[in-house]
């Protein structure tokens, strides 16, 4: 009989990545089996700190097939959404606290992106619940979302074990990925409280990436 391992899938995310020359930082990860980015957004008033738009995903998408997510860190999102898609995001992450209802859930489905619906460090866990049914993918956001860097906040772990409880109690097949502060010394707590992608930019960018890149690899 063949069992097979659950894969936890490693997430670039490029905030920390050399913006001067992002297609070198790509190609050295996608040497390294690296097949999906993650793509912080932020507009300095969700999240208090500006990094980057479309026209960045737009550059990004003609220099590599792997899956980009743009976790969205925008106040009203319904604004820019059709932006991030035409850019060629593969899957738009909202911010649960951003959205008004699950109708700009539906619209991304329509237009063929998988949806991501991501959430704070403070919001209850219980708020996903409502919408399960419309998503692909939950970002636990284990930092307070803004910047790149930032320490792990441990009581994150059992927010993932509560989403996962719920996510199998409903029968869903969201997969929960898990954001901010994720690293080599704790990835192996965060997999097993159930993180199937796991995202991390300073961690994979600052010193040697493909080194980096490997050691999480030992470990996931
Ligand atoms: C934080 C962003 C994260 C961030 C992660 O607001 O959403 O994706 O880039 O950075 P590290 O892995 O360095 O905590
Ligand atoms: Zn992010």
């Amino acid at each position: 009989m063949i069992i097979s391992l659950p894969m936890v899938i490693l997430v670039p995310s490029i905030l920390s990545a050399n913006f001067a020359n992002l297609e070198k930082d790509i190609r050295e990860c996608e040497a390294n089996g690296i097949n999906m980015f993650h793509l912080d957004i932020m507009d300095g008033h969700f999240v208090p700190n500006i990094s980057f738009g479309s026209v960045v995903v737009e550059n990004i998408r003609r220099v590599t097939s792997a899956k980009l997510d743009s976790h969205l860190m925008i106040e009203y999102p319904e604004k820019y959404l059709d932006q991030f898609i035409s850019a060629g995001s593969d899957i738009v992450t909202f911010h649960i606290e951003t959205i008004k209802d699950e109708e700009i859930l539906k619209k991304a489905k329509k237009a063929n992106v998988m949806v991501g619906l991501a959430i704070n460090p403070e919001t209850d866990f219980l708020r996903v619940s409502y919408f399960l049914d419309y998503i692909d993918y939950i970002l636990v956001m284990s930092v307070h979302p803004g910047f790149s860097g930032q320490k792990f906040i441990s009581g994150s772990l059992n927010k993932i074990k509560n989403i996962k409880e719920l996510i199998l109690k409903n029968n869903a097949n969201t997969k929960i990925e898990v954001d901010g502060g994720v690293n080599q010394s704790n990835a192996k707590a965060i997999i097993d409280a159930g993180a199937d992608y796991l995202v991390a930019a300073s961690a994979i960018f600052n010193g040697n990436i493909s080194e980096n890149i490997k050691k999480f690899y030992s470990i996931i």
